[in-house]
């Protein structure tokens, strides 16, 4: 029976982590897709790093070596960043490769540009791993919830963030040190600014809005604040109050438009969102007829993280194995106003 042949992009922290998942769960995943899926290249930056238990025959830095084969079917793309995953997503759209990516940063900003061409081109473009690592969140977005009017989603969307700040409430651990702890684990982007300032959930947020509300949010159109300006007197503070201070990620849909923003909340500690600690994420979402639903997990990390990617490629390897491809990750119709956000 032919095997289904997959080229991963990137081999750092979520690759380390998909292409592990992959070698554990082969003969199960062979059951499940109906055929044997194998990973037949791996691109990465730096071909001289060491890497236990990759085959060296596996590695390349040749792009062209992968879009050029037709026999590669799949492409899982975290390498992350805009260039050249983008370049790269593309050509691969265009040659009619289905892909797979954890890439919130070029979902957030190009996620329309890349959607047309999955679906000019009939090919797969799936994308779980892009909000809240582990959660599954963008599904249930777009088909669990879809009979629903959904009108807010609100929620912790950065495993980074609230490591610190779990660290600062619980540990008394400086931010700077708690940082470090939240880098060596595998849960800050390659540049962490983009956590603590607020800007990874922002995409997050931008991301689930579009899909939730139909319509085209960008990361542009989030207002965020990060975590950089809370001191040890606000973590006291609050500690006094009996409260916690958590990032959320915000996005209701009003009268008035689309509200989307990040910002630190100083919230009770029985409110759901307060017990959320470590790298968890939760999610809360409301719709008119599910009421309140919430979605809870680990919202980075290698393991979490793969397991959304993983889970995409499944997806993918069974629709090219019943020959039904071009399934996308969201459905835009409408064209709402995003309302500006007041202090
Ligand atoms: P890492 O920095 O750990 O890994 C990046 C990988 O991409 C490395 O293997 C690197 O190669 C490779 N790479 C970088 N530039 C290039 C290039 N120009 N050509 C080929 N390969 C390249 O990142 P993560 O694994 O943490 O993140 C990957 C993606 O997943 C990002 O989009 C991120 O936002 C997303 N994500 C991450 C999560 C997490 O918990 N870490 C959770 C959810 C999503 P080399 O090894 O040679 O340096
Ligand atoms: N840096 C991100 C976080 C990874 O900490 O949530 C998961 O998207």
């Amino acid at each position: 029976q032919k095997k289904i042949k997959a080229a991963l992009l990137g081999l750092g922290t979520v690759g380390g982590g998909v292409y592990k998942l992959i070698q554990r769960r082969k003969d199960e995943m062979e059951q499940i897709i109906g055929t044997q899926l194998e990973i037949v290249k791996i691109m990465v930056h730096n071909l001289d790093k060491k890497r236990e238990g990759i085959a060296l025959s596996l590695l390349t830095d040749n792009w062209q070596e992968i879009i050029e084969d037709e026999e590669i079917e799949i492409i899982i793309e975290v390498i992350g960043g805009i260039e050249p995953a983008k370049t790269m997503i593309l050509e691969a759209l265009h040659a009619g490769k289905h892909v797979v990516t954890a890439n919130k940063d070029l979902i957030a900003q190009q996620g329309r540009e890349l959607l047309n061409a999955a679906e000019e081109s009939g090919a797969d473009f799936l994308f779980e791993a892009s909000v809240a690592g582990g959660i599954p969140i963008i599904r249930p977005l777009k088909q669990c919830l879809a009979a629903n009017e959904l009108t807010d989603v609100v929620g912790i969307v950065n495993g980074t963030t609230n490591y610190i700040l779990t660290k600062m409430f619980e540990e008394n651990v400086s931010f700077e040190s708690a940082l470090v702890k939240a880098k060596e684990l595998g849960y800050a982007e390659a540049d962490p600014t983009a956590d603590i300032e607020g800007l990874d959930a922002g995409r997050k947020v931008a991301i689930m809005a579009s899909i939730a509300f139909h319509t085209r949010v960008v990361f542009e159109d989030v207002h965020t604040e990060g975590i950089t300006k809370i001191t040890e007197k606000d973590v006291a503070y609050a500690k006094d109050l009996d409260c916690v201070i958590k990032l959320l990620g915000v996005a209701h849909d009003t009268k008035e438009g689309i509200e989307v923003g990040v910002y630190p909340m100083i919230l009770k500690k029985e409110h759901p969102l307060a017990s959320v600690r470590d790298s968890f994420n939760a999610v809360f979402v409301h719709g008119d007829a599910v009421d309140d639903a919430m979605f809870y997990g680990r919202g980075a990390g290698e393991f979490p993280t793969a397991s959304a990617v993983v889970g995409d490629v499944i997806d993918v390897a069974r629709d090219i194995q019943y020959e039904c491809t071009g399934r996308i990750s969201c459905t835009c119709y409408k064209d709402t106003p995003i309302k500006k956000f007041e202090e």
